[in-house]
């Protein structure tokens, strides 16, 4: 079930004859939402690192024609993929961070604690790091910077000590289990299970999930034509922190009577649609409850 859906379709207001972008495909939600306001003659390219969900959505979307070209590749590469296609301007480009439900459900897969799998946690299978080899190589100083920074666990030092004392650990709910003993009871968290934070800052390593944001916005922006618009959904305060920064640190826009001036003649210059990051309403929570923790930012390139 995509997030955020029609707040998504609302800024970005597909239309014929425009071209978008799509980075996390996933189940396709967002993508054939766009394709079906932008028909006839809107074209859609996308990118998933999840072979899987490109192989169920090529099947899904093959009604769809040549109007929709996808891509075993990062987001990243949305240079490259547009140069391929010869489009050197976008209309719109939406990423839906993070990982899909289907994959978070899939035991093999190894994101979830609460399901016993391998410790896996590659959104690419042709990734050649997995979490076993950052759970089981890595220095204790480096757990503990990865547990701090992309965790924002405090209890880093402890859950740093405790891994390498258990290594080996194979499974995710072995590592649940380490973790959790890790933390004092006194201070394990009310609403979330205490091995969130290791397992959220884990992912995030082994999929380089921030600095692949980091590359990609500022190669997106450049893509987009004046008037397009770039949606961003992400689920935890560290990626909107990047999109945050990001929208504001090369908008430098003044209003003037109404008027947009810029103080820099060079370069993209965008403005935020929202003040403040979008989340879903309590109707949408209920339905989807992968939702809570959704942030949509979105802004419109001016010049
Ligand atoms: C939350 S899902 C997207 C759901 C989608 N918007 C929908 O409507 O079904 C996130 C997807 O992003 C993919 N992904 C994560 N990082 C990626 C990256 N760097 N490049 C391409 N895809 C990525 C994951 O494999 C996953 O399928």
């Amino acid at each position: 079930m995509p997030v955020l859906l029609k707040e998504v379709i609302e800024v970005i207001a597909p239309a014929s004859g425009k071209r978008y972008f799509d980075g996390t495909l996933g189940g396709g939600g967002h993508a054939s939402a766009i394709l079906d306001k932008s028909s006839p003659e809107g074209f859609l390219a996308g990118t998933d690192l999840d072979k899987e969900s490109l192989l169920n959505i090529s099947k899904k979307f093959s009604t769809y024609g040549n109007r929709v070209y996808l891509f075993d590749q990062s987001y990243t590469a949305i240079d490259t993929v547009c140069n391929l296609l010869g489009w050197e301007a976008l209309d719109g480009i939406i990423l839906d961070l993070g990982i899909s439900t289907i994959a978070l459900d899939d035991p093999d897969r190894g994101f979830s604690f609460l399901h016993e799998g391998p410790l896996d946690m590659r959104f690419s299978s042709d990734n050649s790091l997995d979490a076993y080899k950052v759970v089981n190589t890595y220095e204790a100083g480096q757990l503990v910077r990865i547990l701090y920074s992309y965790g924002e666990e405090r209890f880093a030092p402890r859950i740093a000590k405790a891994i390498t004392n258990a290594r080996p650990i194979k499974t995710t709910t072995e590592l649940a289990g380490v973790v959790s003993s890790a933390i004092p009871r006194r201070f394990w968290p009310k609403n979330i299970h205490p091995a969130t934070k290791t397992f959220q800052a884990i992912r995030i390593e082994v999929n380089k999930e921030l600095s692949n944001l980091e590359e990609f916005l500022p190669k997106a922006v450049k893509l987009l034509c004046p008037g397009g618009v770039i949606a961003i959904i992400s689920f935890h305060s560290l990626e909107d922190r990047i999109v945050k920064q990001f929208f504001s640190g090369i908008k430098n826009l003044h209003t003037l009577r109404g008027l947009p001036i810029s103080n820099e003649i060079d370069g993209p210059h965008l403005v935020s649609i929202f003040k403040k990051p979008l989340k879903p309403g309590p109707d949408e929570v209920a339905l989807n409850p992968r939702a809570r923790s959704a942030l949509l930012r979105a802004a419109r390139r001016v010049s």
